[in-house]
């Protein structure tokens, strides 16, 4: 199964400009270099880019809100269409942001490929954020909070967030990972349409290996694909500073690497995002270099080589 990568390059869900040169900064940290080293078949579609320039995330333009809601809803047209491309070729996508309302797009293109299969979805959301606000509730009204929201058919949403490209999310099988930032109304919303969020704490209290077991467990029971959609602000912002939106109190390195190390092994993962870096804030490449071994890590990247089996106490 090859590897198809598709760059989103916009930060026009986000009120901080600089995660559009996401995508670069990723190849830049060696993204591709070091999947050809795990052995992997890989393709480069390059990048889909936002009909304005990114001047209209400035703050200070009245024109603002229209012109980067039409950004993002022509891009999640683009890539809700590529990604079901590369979806139906059989391939594994990898769609490289971007802001998070990229997944709008990528997430309704693993939607609607897996539709007529009967084939559930099951999407992890590792994020310091739930991104499941609306048009109502969210305090920014920036659209990289609100794409799952959306996705899982909230209603708050005008007729312009809506076309052949949209696909729907069941929010029951939504789980968020890693969250310590949701607003108040939001989270509402999150227990009212039953979606399962494992917060910090209770990834310090249970131990992250039994919280990313359950979510593994859930998705195989229904035969599912598994969706990753990897925001980098989930991890702490002492390894990953290339973000906006950081909050204090995320995963360490090494409970993201066993994150995505069982996710691996799980063999159920099918798509993947990797959101929110913004390579302007990061510090010398830091970020994106945590992130590429985090991705080589979910493409099954380990020292000695192998599972490691039962542990033995000798
Ligand atoms: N909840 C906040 C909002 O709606 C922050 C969202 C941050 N989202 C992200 N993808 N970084 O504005
Ligand atoms: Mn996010
Ligand atoms: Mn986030
Ligand atoms: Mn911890």
């Amino acid at each position: 199964q090859r590897i198809d990568i598709l760059g989103i390059a916009t930060a026009s869900g986000a009120s901080v400009r600089g995660c559009g040169m996401g995508p670069e900064a990723l190849r830049v940290a060696g993204l591709l270099e070091a999947l050809v080293d795990l052995d992997l078949a890989i393709a480069d579609h390059g990048d889909l880019r936002r009909p304005h320039p990114d001047i209209s995330t400035n703050p200070a333009s009245a024109r603002l809100p229209d012109e980067r809601k039409a950004d993002v809803l022509d891009l999640a047209a683009r890539a809700s269409d590529a990604g079901l491309a590369i979806l139906e070729a059989g391939n594994f996508p990898v769609f490289l942001g971007g802001d998070h309302s990229i997944a709008m797009g990528t997430l309704s293109a693993v939607a609607r490929h897996c539709l007529p299969k009967r084939k559930p979805v099951h999407v992890i959301w590792i994020d310091a954020h739930a991104d499941y606000n609306t048009p109502e509730t969210s305090p920014s009204g920036n659209l990289h909070g609100m794409p799952l929201a959306l996705l899982c058919g909230e209603k708050e949403f005008d007729d312009s967030f809506r076309g052949e490209w949209l696909g729907r999310i069941d929010p029951r099988n939504v789980t968020i990972f890693g969250a310590r930032s949701i607003d108040r109304d939001e989270r509402r919303l999150v227990q009212a349409r039953g979606v399962e969020v494992v917060d910090m704490r209770k990834i310090d209290q249970i131990g992250v290996v039994a919280a990313i077991q359950r979510v593994i467990d859930k998705a195989k029971a229904q035969g599912a694909h598994l969706h990753v959609s990897f925001d980098v602000d989930s991890i702490d912002p002492a390894i990953a500073p290339g973000g906006g939106t950081l909050v204090p109190g995320g995963l360490t390195y090494r409970e993201a690497h066993l994150v995505m190390e069982m996710l691996h092994d799980s063999g159920v993962v099918g798509s993947l995002d990797v959101v929110e870096l913004n390579p302007f804030l990061d510090h010398g490449g830091k970020t994106a270099t945590v992130m590429v071994d985090l991705v080589a890590s979910l493409f099954g990247r380990s020292v000695i080589g192998e599972d490691p089996g039962p542990v033995e106490f000798v």
